[in-house]
């Protein structure tokens, strides 16, 4: 195991009702005057937007709105919030909403404390300072409710980058089962996918002797496997969303992830597609890890063949372990096609003549990398 530090200082308030502590924890966490940022919409049909602006006026505390985050979140709303924050006095910010929300949030948080153009922090420029954040959350997926990420896309170009700082993590997160009831099907295995790939992302990696942090992913995925699918049957289903709901902020803080190397490849190719097609990112996920899984396999068959009989059930082949690992892979397959998830760029609506523009967009040049697992350059890329 690698050396490691690890700070996750959120507050989580988890389960029925919880939204209403809006107002009592933007006050335990300082906030006097507050940026409320939403969706498209999905948090005032379902009239959570309301009981939340009614536990912040309980409070007395003052707030201003900004909704309209897209899927996928363009950096023309966070400019606007930026402006917004500053012309208001804003010193906290709600995301109330999914992934996309509380990353266009993020955004907001950092570049209102800062002079300069917000995008630097995206094209690796650190961040020291943002407003805090806090965040009621809506979907199970991205992992966004307790890591200190965010993911925006720049309208001019279509660039899709992460950026990161210990100062983005959410000083609370309201996650309440219940509200993630409402979302459609497809909207819920996408995230599904996504939690199950921040669990991949750590999982595959060439760091010996991980084993607390192997058993703790392995437990996350057979979660999923298990109540993933008794969602999509009953949309209902309080306990299992309640499992799946968790799974989802524990398979992106990093407590899976510590001492070890971790790989990332599929998440960088991924934002290509989702940055072209607009696609949600949890499907790009399904049409590229297993596509990955194959490409890679090889280079550590004993870790596919593992993960192939503690999480997908398989039986172990000693004589031949790339057979195991193989038919891991296929159950993957057959899981996400099981949840209505694509596979292929067909089923996604991608084009293979646009490969090499994802690629290029990628940005990797003629000696670059993506990944550590296996370091794939942009010919590996391409295939
Ligand atoms: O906009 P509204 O109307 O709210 O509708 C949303 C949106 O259309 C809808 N939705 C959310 N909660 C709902 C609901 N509809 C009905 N009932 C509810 N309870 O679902 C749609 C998708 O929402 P979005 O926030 O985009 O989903 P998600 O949480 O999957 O976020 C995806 C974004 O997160 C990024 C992705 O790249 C993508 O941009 N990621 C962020 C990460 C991070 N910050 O740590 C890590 C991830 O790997 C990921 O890259
Ligand atoms: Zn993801």
């Amino acid at each position: 195991m690698n050396n490691f530090t690890f700070y996750s200082p959120t507050y989580f308030a988890f389960g029925k009702g919880t939204e209403k502590e809006a107002g009592r924890l933007i006050k335990r966490f300082g906030g006097s005057k507050v940026l409320i940022h939403y969706g498209g919409g999905s948090v005032i049909r379902s009239g959570l937007l309301d009981r939340v602006k009614e536990s912040l006026n309980k409070e007395n505390i003052e707030y201003i709105e900004l909704g309209g985050v897209k899927p996928n979140p363009r950096s023309g709303l966070v400019y606007e919030g930026i402006d917004l924050c500053r012309k208001e006095g804003i010193d906290f910010i709600l995301a109330v909403g999914g992934g996309s929300v509380i990353d266009s949030a993020k955004a907001i948080a950092a570049g209102a404390m800062y002079e300069g153009d917000f995008w630097d922090f995206f094209e690796g420029k650190p961040i020291e300072k943002a407003l805090p954040v806090g965040t009621v959350l809506t979907i199970a997926a991205a992992g966004s409710e307790g890591s200190g990420d965010t993911v925006i896309t720049k309208e001019e170009g279509m660039l899709k980058r992460g950026a990161g700082s210990e100062v983005l993590r959410p000083k609370f997160s309201i996650l309440n089962p219940e509200l993630t009831q409402t979302l459609p099907a497809y909207q819920t295995a996408c995230g599904a996918v996504d939690i199950m790939a921040h669990v991949f992302e750590r999982y595959f990696t060439n760091t010996k002797e991980v084993e607390i942090t192997d058993r703790l992913c392995e437990a996350i995925l057979l979660t999923m496997i298990k109540e993933v699918p008794r969602v999509i049957k009953d949309p209902n289903n309080y306990e299992a969303r309640a499992n799946i709901m968790w799974a989802g902020m524990v398979a992106h803080n990093n407590l899976v992830g510590v001492g070890r190397e971790q790989d990332w490849a599929s998440h960088g190719i991924e934002h290509e597609l989702s940055a072209l097609y607009d696609v949600a990112h949890g499907a790009g996920l399904a049409v590229v890890f297993p596509a990955w899984m194959t490409y890679v396999m090889k280079h550590d068959i004993n870790r596919f063949a593992q993960i192939a009989v503690r999480v997908w059930g398989c039986h172990m082949n000693f004589a031949n372990p790339e057979e195991t690992a193989r038919e891991g892979i296929e159950r993957f397959k057959q899981f996400l096609k099981s949840i209505g998830m694509p596979t292929t760029f067909k089923e996604l609506g991608a084009r293979e003549e646009d490969i090499p523009l994802m690629v290029e967009k990628l940005g990797l040049g003629e000696n670059g990398t993506i990944g550590s697992f296996v370091r794939l350059n942009s010919k590996d890329v391409e295939n």
